[in-house]
């Protein structure tokens, strides 16, 4: 194939296949300085469809090159989602240090079942376990897939989160390739009915506290998002080695984004002390046809994960991973400003590409509403603005550029509810619309933007709410205009940067 780009809204800096469709982020792992990302990909179209696994590698998570496809579609079925490690102590037999991977092989005749593969060429090519599959639903489930596996040091064994149906099953080895059913979480808890799917649960220290951890069972759900479609809820709690308890109190659902565009989000493996989660940047609602056509889809921004304690609950926060400051390749910095009514600047950036980073510092003072449309000539916008009073921040795509792929006829006038009305509509559109994060009410924030040809991602004080949406303007946005009401505000500082590789 030619993977010359021909697309005006391919991503700069997100990682992108050059060619064909993409979902899910599969088998993240590091090793030797590598980080490999492999994703459910289809080579032959840009749909979804014969599902392989593709592959890119990266030495720091920005710049990416693209190998070819790691595992093929067999007999047993598709190679749909699932998770990667690193043998250190080579317990499956295929040498120290090879990478294993589990995934699901999908088809109407076998069912979905767990599959074995390893590689002994750091990662480009597999060979497939010739005793798969290593798990079978037990109870002839027909959703069950997505294992997540990783080392549970305290019982010298590793356990397996697979995703059946409503729940998440919990299996554990001590050979990797023999599996016992232990426990499983879920009835009851998160926004239901709903399809969980690709599973991850790291534990990680709670405030920085490394005497004080706690477990995030990270749960993809399908539909549920609040905004329609696909997103990524997590529950903090415990882990004994067998069974996952939730420690929330409330019955408050916790969303690692808050926009439309975040979904099948799982964590690299063999990382150490950090964290590192990659989105797939697209929802189901919509991703088979979002308007480009050599490729379909790419992934949000890597994010480093944490948890940290807000009104006794604990929460994870996804902040941007540092390397991506390295892409800085200019800076504009614009004096402090008080925004009473309004404020523009007429030009963000010489030649904007639609590559590019804000960073904010906000004083919040009198304003009810504070925020900004970021716009092109065409008058087509993103707005992000606080709502204070309710205690929301926003991001609204409704007129952002193409927006009309989302809207769907619905057969007969339906009642649609949601938290803020009961209404009655002939019409449902997935995409255009405004998605918001509940926050708290402060003094300062800071925000950061990151705008890519086709997304807008935010971060409010360093990773505590993320919310990542699409776009799709017919030139990128290259002004502002920020705008209070009920009071003014005050920017403490501002720098754009253009991003690039
Ligand atoms: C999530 C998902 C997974 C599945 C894969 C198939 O987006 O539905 O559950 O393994 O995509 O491509």
């Amino acid at each position: 194939f030619d993977t010359a780009n021909t697309e005006k809204f391919r991503p700069v800096y997100h990682h992108t296949p050059l060619y064909g469709w993409m979902n899910d982020a599969n088998g993240l792992v590091y090793k030797d300085g590598e980080y490999h990302l492999y994703f459910q990909y289809n080579p032959y179209g840009s749909k979804w469809g014969n599902m392989h696994w593709g592959h890119s590698v990266s030495k720091d998570l920005v710049h990416w090159e693209h190998l070819a496809p790691a595992i093929a579609r067999d007999t047993l079925g598709h190679i749909f989602s699932g998770s990667s490690i690193v043998d250190q102590e080579n317990v499956a037999g295929y040498g120290v240090e090879s990478i294993l991977v589990f995934y699901t092989s999908a088809s109407d005749k076998n069912g979905q079942v767990q599959c074995l593969a390893f590689s002994k060429d750091n990662g480009r090519t597999f060979i497939k376990y010739e005793k798969n599959p290593i798990l079978c639903p037990a109870d002839g489930l027909r959703d069950f897939r997505d294992p997540k596996v990783f080392r549970y040091e305290p019982e010298d064994k590793w356990v397996m989160i697979v995703s059946a149906d409503k729940e998440m099953r919990f299996y554990d080895s001590k050979n990797l390739k023999d599996w016992n059913y232990m426990s499983s979480f879920g009835e009851g808890y998160g926004v239901q009915p709903c399809q969980f799917e690709c599973p991850d649960m790291v534990e990680l220290p709670v405030d920085g506290d490394l005497n004080r951890k706690k477990w995030a069972l990270i749960v993809n759900v399908n539909p549920g998002c609040y905004f329609g479609g696909s997103a990524t809820q997590y529950f903090t709690g415990d882990f004994d080695g067998k069974k996952f308890s939730c420690d929330s109190q409330s019955n408050v659902t916790k969303w690692l984004d808050w926009g439309k565009d975040h979904y099948a989000t799982v964590c690299f493996s063999n990382t150490g002390e950090r964290t590192i989660a990659v989105p797939w940047m697209s929802n189901w609602q919509y991703c088979n046809i979002v308007p480009t056509k050599q490729f379909r889809s790419a992934n949000a921004l890597p994010r480093e994960l944490s948890l940290y304690t807000q009104d006794g609950e604990i929460y994870l926060s996804a902040a941007p991973v540092l390397e991506i400051k390295t892409l800085r390749k200019e800076k504009k910095e614009i004096p402090a400003f008080t925004v009473a009514n309004d404020y523009h600047i007429d030009s963000l950036l010489a030649d904007n590409d639609g590559a590019y980073e804000l960073a904010l510092e906000i004083t919040a003072g009198e304003a009810e509403i504070m925020g900004f449309s970021l716009f092109n000539d065409k008058g087509e916008k993103v707005d992000i603005y606080f709502n204070l009073p309710e205690k929301r921040l926003v991001m609204d795509r409704t007129k952002s550029g193409i927006v009309d792929f989302g809207k769907k006829s619905v057969p007969h006038e339906i009642e649609v509810h949601d938290r803020r009305k009961t209404t009655s509509i002939n019409y449902i559109d997935d995409f255009a619309l405004a998605t918001w994060a509940p926050i708290k009410k402060e003094n300062k924030y800071t925000l950061d933007v990151f705008v890519d040809k086709c997304s807008v991602e935010i971060f409010l004080n360093g990773g505590k709410v993320a919310m990542t949406n699409l776009i799709f303007p017919s030139e990128p946005y290259n002004r502002m205009c920020f705008y209070s009401k009920g009071g003014s505000f005050q920017v403490d500082s501002f720098n754009a940067y253009r991003l690039g590789l």
